[in-house]
């Protein structure tokens, strides 16, 4: 919508993970390196971990754009996969067909068909995203899985992605035998001051921007509070930032368009007020943000009791909603004058003929 304005190829802050807009800040680029040296390896598991939204997906999809040709890989984001689900689902990413088979059936064509790539010349790779969300037992399965060999090399390799939830759940004691095939692992931080302004012109950049003055020194200042570097978070706040600057006629960014901004935002996204760092709020401490104006009451089992709190919700969505209107009644005004201005055009190109 506000690409032609900014004379932009693309949209700069999509969020889907995109390989071509890959940026390599020092820990995307340390688990890249892992996941590397991983590949170069050919064997255990390779962890990467990190907060949701930094980067996770976008590096497994960075390295799938760079494999080389004889790696076969496969990718598996599903949540609470149980071990049988998983041997199933493994198997059809590969292709093999698990239509009425027996696990003990499924287990015998992937292990031929690994075989099979051996004898090609090639490997198969598995990466599992979201691993977080598996079973002990799955992941137990996917180490069971690990151990078709062909002369002592294994056939299949994975690598496993995930939120923090996966450190603990590798840490358990019963994991041990899993732990000991981890070859490397990595966390991924967000984006320190400097990164995140080199990632939002890095982005804007690769998405035709011309102006390299577009933002003040401020306006990343006040982003990066915003976001605290998670570059998702970047990637809503920028996309909405541009909207506005598009809306308001700016070509210059400052900190008080950004903060105009994180307010709109913040209001939608039921986000803490402006200022305020990003943890999420318990029901109980955002109660004390309003002068006690909420009070909120909670049951034993962490539940909010109080009616005043949830009256407090609706008003923000309601302040949310009348702020997502009156961005749509500028939209339509825009496009109004837009396209009368084209009428105009039309009119007198056809009055020349
Ligand atoms: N290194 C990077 N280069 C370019 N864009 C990135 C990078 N890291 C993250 N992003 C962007 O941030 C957003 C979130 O990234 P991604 O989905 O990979 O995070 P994640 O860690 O997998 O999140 P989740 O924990 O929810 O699975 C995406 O829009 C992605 O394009
Ligand atoms: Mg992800």
């Amino acid at each position: 919508m506000y690409e032609s304005y900014y004379g932009l190829n693309s949209k700069p802050f999509q969020l889907t993970p995109d390989p071509s807009f890959f940026f390599a800040s020092k820990w995307h680029k340390r688990a890249m390196s892992y996941l590397q040296y991983g590949l170069s390896q050919a064997e255990g598991f390779i962890v990467i971990t990190g907060d949701i939204g930094t980067g996770k997906t976008t590096i497994a999809n960075s390295l799938l754009d760079n494999i080389e040709d004889d790696i076969v890989a496969a990718q598996i984001v599903t949540p609470k996969l149980s071990p049988d689900e998983l041997v199933k689902m493994v198997a059809s990413k590969f292709e093999i067909d698990t239509l009425n088979k027996t696990k003990a059936d499924i287990l015998k064509d992937l292990e031929s068909y690994l075989f099979k790539l051996h004898s090609l010349g090639k490997r198969a790779l598995l990466i599992v995203d979201e691993a977080q969300n598996l079973p002990l037992e799955t992941i137990e399965e996917l180490r069971m899985l690990s151990n078709f060999q062909q002369k002592g090399k294994p056939l299949l390799q994975s690598f496993l992605l995930g939120q923090e939830e996966l450190q603990p759940i590798l840490r358990a004691p019963n994991m041990e035998q899993f732990r000991q095939r981890i070859v490397a692992s990595c966390h991924l931080a967000p984006l320190t001051l400097d990164e995140s302004r080199e990632y939002i012109e890095y982005r804007l950049e690769h998405a035709g921007l011309k102006n390299d003055k577009l933002f003040s020194d401020g306006a990343f200042e006040k982003i990066f509070k915003f976001t605290n570097g998670v570059p998702r978070r970047i990637n809503t706040l920028m996309d909405r930032v541009l909207l506005y600057g598009f809306l308001e006629d700016l070509t210059y960014l400052d900190e008080e368009a950004i903060k105009t901004v994180t307010v709109e935002v913040s209001d939608e996204m039921f986000r803490p007020e402006e200022g305020s760092d990003l943890t999420p709020k318990t029901p109980a401490s955002a109660a004390g943000d309003n002068n006690g104006a909420v009070m909120t009451d909670m049951t034993e089992d962490g539940r909010v009791k109080d009616v005043q709190y949830y009256k407090t919700m609706l008003n923000e969505l309601t302040d949310a909603l009348d702020n997502a209107i009156s961005h749509k009644i500028k939209l339509t005004r825009y496009i109004d004058n837009l396209l009368k201005k084209k009428y105009k055009t039309y009119v007198r190109l056809k009055s020349d003929d």
